[in-house]
């Protein structure tokens, strides 16, 4: 009794299982697929195909029968199904027909292949990978299909062809071209498997050639032996089907196309990601998964993202790979390039030739930096070196004088702020930390003194006379040391004695100031100051007038110090109208040669005549003859002056300028002396 209650608690598990699996599948529905069947019979069955209840779209249903798939209701066995290309390979019947011995003339025997596969309309013969082959000897056989109304051949198609053998030896193995076997094409469309044939005389040859044969075939799958004019009738031969979503051909009008069917319910093309497409063959439409996806378009989220990357023999990428959504990326590595990486080979972005040739310019490029900075580095070394060289330092302890860089004046030295031009070089107006200057610029190569010049500058900045021209700063960072005074803006007495454009009208009680004023700035540089400076240069050039015509007297010392560095005796620099004739012979300048230079700017001030070397010193001349002989000077004189009168103070004037004039330097008064007459002077004309 065991055994028995053992098999029936067997059965009872295994019928729950079978329930449930059921029930599963109901509840899941049909498009889950889940509890299906994946496969029979080593064959793949993918959904819409399915086998039971719930696992197929109506159509589209396969039975596993005896570990094989044939497709429902038929004993068609199905060789491969596939979703992408839409095909499956199922074997089918060949069509058939034998003659009687006796009665040659006659067929008693045929078969002619039909099949009931296609009920649903699903499947159509695929015209791409079949053909019809006939095989006997006198036959015309062909392939029938689509039955219309009408007489006894009343079908769509009828395609076929004609075999003939001469005799028993025509017919030769791997020749299927109309001797003793021929092949077709067939057209898109066919839906049955259905083939005929004409009736011939075959009394001789029923030895060799009983039957007549017909049958589709896929294309690479038929070789003709001459064995086969005798072949099994049972014998079934591999087809292409092509399958689709055909709509339901009892309902008129139904889903024939993508654009219809994806506004229905019944829309086959559910996944995400997939795409519709118009069937080839007959009416209807496939799903296919969109590009980069993989998987069953029919059922919803079948379509997954492909990982191409894991398939470079299908999805070629030279470069560095990376699966995204529904594609995947291709990428020259950091460095290289590609126009199309997926199909052409990464190569370096540079080059050799290239990388040389960036290196070498880089290599320029650094050098001329390298190259700028030492100049700039040298330049700066320069100016360091200039301003020590002018005794920088020195000046720098003492700050009594602005020390001023080159990039300070630099927006004064314009061409275009020239005021003033001469032997020494040039003087440009300019405006520096808010103050209006002048800034003089000597030319040519230095004559300067270097160890004197700190010194004699440092003495320079500390006078502070109202008659003397302030020196405000120097530049020392060039070769030769530029000089920064106060501007005075009416400029050089001579300029207003002479000017041939605006002569200024100066009385006489303006000259006796200038000569006053401008004899107490010398006299205080003569002797009030504890270092003796000698100016070198007196002319009304150097006398500079401001906007009250009070004299301050330019460049003191300057011609000194310039000509301190040369030969002390042969080099001579100042004006050679106004120089001292003793100075010119020995060469030594002292405080009397200023004094004779003064005598030469009081007779140029009251004749108001330019005293000019190159005449021979005639202005000097005239005054001085004039003066020994007791000669009228009224001729002399400028008349601005001469006519009020003051021939007297005029007379006196000439009198102090003959004793500065005096060749015996010695016998010259000196500026104190000669400012002193000047006040008493002035005094006696305005008590
Ligand atoms: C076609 O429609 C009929 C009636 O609606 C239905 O019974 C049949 O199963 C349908 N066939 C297909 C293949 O959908
Ligand atoms: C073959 O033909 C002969 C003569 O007509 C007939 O008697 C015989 O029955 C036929 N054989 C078959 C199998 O039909
Ligand atoms: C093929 O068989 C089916 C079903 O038996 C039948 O309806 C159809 O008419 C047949 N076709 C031909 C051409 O005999
Ligand atoms: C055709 O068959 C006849 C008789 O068997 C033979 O004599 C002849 O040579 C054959 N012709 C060809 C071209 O094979
Ligand atoms: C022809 O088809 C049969 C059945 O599918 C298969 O076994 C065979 O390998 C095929 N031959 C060729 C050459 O494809």
């Amino acid at each position: 009794m065991r055994p028995v209650s053992m098999l029936q608690m067997w059965t009872a598990l295994t019928t729950m299982l079978l329930l449930l699996a059921a029930a599963v599948a109901a509840a899941t529905g049909a498009t889950t697929h889940g509890g299906c069947l994946p496969s029979c019979g080593g064959v793949d069955i993918p959904y819409p195909f399915g086998i039971g209840p719930g696992c197929f779209r109506e159509g589209f249903e396969v039975e596993c029968i005896n570990s094989g798939p044939v497709l429902a209701g038929t004993p068609l066995r199905v060789v491969q199904l596939t979703l992408d290309p839409d095909e499956s390979q199922v074997m089918l019947p060949i069509g058939w027909q034998c003659y009687n011995v006796s009665d040659p003339d006659d067929t008693y025997k045929w078969d002619y292949g039909n099949t009931t596969m296609n009920k649903d309309g699903v499947y159509r013969i695929s015209n791409t990978h079949n053909m019809l082959v006939v095989v006997g000897c006198n036959t015309v056989g062909y392939v029938a299909s689509k039955r219309t109304e009408g007489g006894a051949d009343a079908n769509a198609f009828n395609t076929g062809c004609m075999s003939y053998c001469n005799n028993s030896a025509s017919a030769q193995d791997g020749l299927c071209d109309g001797v003793g076997c021929c092949h077709v094409s067939i057209p898109p469309g066919l839906t049955d498997n259905y083939f005929n044939f004409r009736e011939y005389d075959h009394s001789t040859m029923m030895e060799y050639s009983p039957c007549d044969y017909a049958f589709l075939v896929d294309r690479n799958n038929y070789t003709f032996r001459r064995s086969d004019l005798k072949m099994n009738t049972k014998r079934t031969s591999p087809v292409w089907l092509d399958w689709a979503i055909r709509g339901n051909s009892s309902i008129s009008g139904d889903i024939p196309s993508c654009k219809q069917a994806s506004k229905t319910d019944q829309y086959a093309c559910v996944s995400t990601h997939s795409d519709c497409v118009d069937s080839t063959n007959g009416p209807g439409y496939n799903c296919k998964c969109s590009s980069g996806y993989q998987g069953d378009a029919y059922l919803p989220n079948g379509c997954t993202n492909i990982n191409e990357c894991a398939n470079p023999a299908k999805y070629s990428c030279y470069g560095v790979c990376s699966d995204i959504e529904g594609g995947y990326k291709c990428d020259c590595p950091a460095g290289y390039q590609s126009r199309y990486p997926r199909t052409e080979r990464c190569t370096q972005k540079f080059p050799l030739a290239a990388q040389i040739s960036v290196g070498a310019i880089g290599g320029i490029l650094v050098l001329a930096f390298l190259a700028f900075f030492f100049v700039l580095r040298k330049e700066k070394q320069r100016a360091r070196d200039f301003y020590r060289k002018n005794g920088g330092l020195t000046l720098e302890k003492a700050r009594t004088i602005k020390i001023y860089t080159r990039g300070d004046l630099k927006p004064v030295l314009k061409s275009t702020n020239v005021i003033g031009k001469g032997g020494f070089g040039e003087v440009y107006k300019g405006v520096v930390d808010g103050v209006i200057v002048a800034v003089k610029k000597p030319n040519g190569r230095s004559v300067l003194e270097k160890e004197q010049f700190p010194n004699e500058v440092t003495i320079l900045s500390q006078v502070s006379h109202k008659n003397i021209v302030r020196l405000l700063g120097c530049c020392l960072e060039v070769d030769n040391p530029m000089l920064v005074y106060e501007f005075i803006s009416k400029g050089s007495l001579e300029d207003n004695l002479h000017r041939a454009d605006n002569k200024e009208l100066l009385d006489l009680d303006v000259r006796l100031c200038i000569l006053e004023d401008s004899a107490h700035g010398l006299a205080y540089m003569h002797s009030q100051t504890h270092n003796t400076i000698l100016h070198g240069d007196v002319k009304p050039a150097n006398i500079l007038l401001d906007e009250n015509f009070s004299p301050k007297i330019a460049d003191f010392g300057i011609s000194r110090l310039i000509a301190q560095g040369k030969d002390h005796t042969r080099n001579i620099i100042g004006d050679m109208s106004y120089m001292d004739p003793v100075y010119l012979q020995t060469g030594r300048l002292t405080d009397k040669s200023d004094v004779y230079s003064f005598g030469v700017v009081i007779l140029e001030l009251i004749s108001r005549k330019r005293a000019t070397h190159s005449d021979n010193n005639s202005l000097v001349r005239s005054f001085l003859e004039c003066h020994q002989t007791g000669e009228s000077m009224t001729e002399l004189f400028d008349k601005e002056i001469a006519t009020t009168g003051d021939l007297e103070l005029l007379n006196k004037l000439v009198q102090i300028a003959v004793e500065c004039l005096n060749l015996e330097a010695d016998q010259r008064p000196s500026m104190t002396d000669v400012a002193g007459r000047l006040v008493t002077l002035h005094r006696s004309r305005n008590p």
